[in-house]
């Protein structure tokens, strides 16, 4: 640009120069010999003027000019970093000031447009729903990393092409086709297969409009809500559960009852035989409600434990063993114990207890008359260590990981000759790790089984 000015320049100054060179010659025959000095003077000195003067107006108009235009193409190229001279004088200089501030403007948006569509793109991926954006073709234009995970494959095989090609799922055609002819949200559920597993999914279909109202395309969102379905699943079944508990017990009751009732007993041991077995029932429900409650409480996110300074092993001495002990003579069982002295730790007493009792009144309704039971708790660094060992029927492998569920017994009617009510175990895990605890079993069938629970010594927060 500088060039071409130096060019114009140049240009300028010899046009005026052969003018006055032009005008020296006709004016110098004219004149005598003296007055041709004073001529040749004042031309020589208008020609400085000119090229003066021409310097001027290229430097403050031309040049702004150009430089101006420049910047203006460079804009429309999209080159928002261009500049233009600034401080000029007069029109030129308004007019560089206006192109360098639209300059900056453009600049400014556009930054500011690519941190925002940085923000969408990140929001968008990162979003825990699948996302998937069509045209108004029915061509698929955007999907997030979590609709990915769900259906699987890379973005290459959706973005581009008609989402009814590369999705199978009816459900999915629905939506869209609804959001298409409805104009508005639609909801639907379906399922996919997975490669292990099937999943449920959630999926909202909405159209998408521009300022004009016109259909541009529509937006789908996939809920997963596998975890929700799984959660509606445990408690259908945990219903049934209870039901089922209950019903054994009470059809007994009510049976006893109307026996006593319609049939003119005059035998009086056998009217206590049924009496008994009554007794016996609503002790087992009495036993379940408790339990279940227990676990109620336990569940709720409220749930607070009441921490207090334990003296374990005074505790665990006094107010448990006796109780095992008692039930272990009755069925001829050894009890065998070794708590380290003056153990402490922060926790909830009564949930405590009930960890121990639950624990050891499995060891001893799952063992045999003449086995052995083992009661062993010591510290080691920050942790309470808790061991119960039994020389008992055991159990295999593969139903380890399910005893702690609730109602699950490896041997139903063995389970209810006991007095078990099946949630035993799903409190003590419970209640173990509200205390940020951990518990292990190891268990062989006919062998025995250890239960090792590990407490932390001190309260955790965590
Ligand atoms: N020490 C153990 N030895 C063998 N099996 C056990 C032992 N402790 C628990 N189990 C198994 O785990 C199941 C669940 O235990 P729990 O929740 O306490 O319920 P239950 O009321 O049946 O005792 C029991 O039914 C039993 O099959
Ligand atoms: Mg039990």
């Amino acid at each position: 640009m500088k060039q071409s000015s130096t060019k114009l320049f140049i240009l300028y100054a010899f046009v005026v120069t052969l003018i006055l060179t032009a005008i020296g010659f006709i004016i110098m025959p004219l004149v005598t010999n003296n007055e041709r000095l004073i001529v040749f003077l004042t031309l020589f000195c208008g020609l400085i003027i000119f090229l003066i003067m021409i310097h001027q107006i290229m430097d403050r108009y031309i040049k702004p000019v150009q430089s101006a235009a420049t910047a203006a193409s460079e804009l429309v190229k999209g080159n928002y970093k261009v500049r233009t001279y600034e401080k000029q004088y007069g029109d030129a200089g308004k007019l560089s000031n206006s192109i360098n501030m639209l300059a900056r403007f453009l600049q400014e948006t556009t930054i500011q447009e690519k941190i925002q569509g940085n923000q969408l793109r990140t929001v968008i991926n990162n979003m825990e729903s699948g996302v998937m954006l069509i045209d108004e073709r029915g061509y698929v234009n955007l999907v997030n990393r979590k609709f990915l995970q769900l259906f699987g494959r890379s973005k290459k095989d959706y973005v581009g092409y008609l989402y009814y090609n590369v999705l199978e799922q009816e459900s999915i055609h629905r939506a869209v086709q609804e959001a298409f002819l409805y104009e508005e949200k639609v909801k639907n559920a379906f399922t996919i297969e997975m490669e292990i597993e099937k999943r449920y999914l959630e999926i909202v279909g909405a159209p998408v409009f521009n300022e004009t109202r016109t259909l541009k395309g529509a937006v789908l969102v996939f809920h997963d809500i596998t975890d929700l379905k799984h959660l509606e699943q445990m408690r259908k079944d945990f219903v049934a559960n209870v039901s089922h508990e209950l019903k054994t017990p009470i059809t007994s009751i009510k049976g006893f009852a109307e026996t006593l009732l319609d049939e003119e007993l005059d035998d009086l041991a056998l009217q206590q035989k049924f009496l008994k077995i009554i007794y016996k029932e609503s002790d087992r429900i009495q036993a379940l409600v408790h339990d279940l409650l227990e676990l109620s409480k336990l569940e709720k996110d409220e749930m607070q434990l009441h921490y207090q300074h334990v003296q374990l092993s005074e505790d665990v001495n006094q107010e448990i063993l006796p109780i095992i002990q008692h039930q272990a003579e009755n069925k001829n069982i050894q009890f065998i114990v070794d708590v380290e002295d003056d153990l402490t730790l922060e926790g909830d007493l009564n949930r405590l207890k009930q960890v121990f009792i639950n624990i050891l009144n499995n060891a001893v309704n799952y063992t045999s008359a003449g086995g052995c039971i083992y009661l062993n708790v010591k510290q080691i660094d920050d942790t309470i260590q808790i061991e119960v060992r039994d020389t008992g029927i055991g159990m295999s492998e593969d139903q380890i990981p399910r005893i702690f569920e609730r109602f699950y017994r490896v041997d139903k009617a063995r389970s209810r000759n006991t007095g078990g009510t099946g949630l035993g175990l799903a409190i003590v895990k419970h209640i173990v790790e509200a205390h940020k605890g951990k518990i292990e079993v190891h268990s062989r069938l006919e062998e025995g089984t250890t239960f090792t629970i590990h407490l932390p010594k001190t309260r955790q927060y965590l």
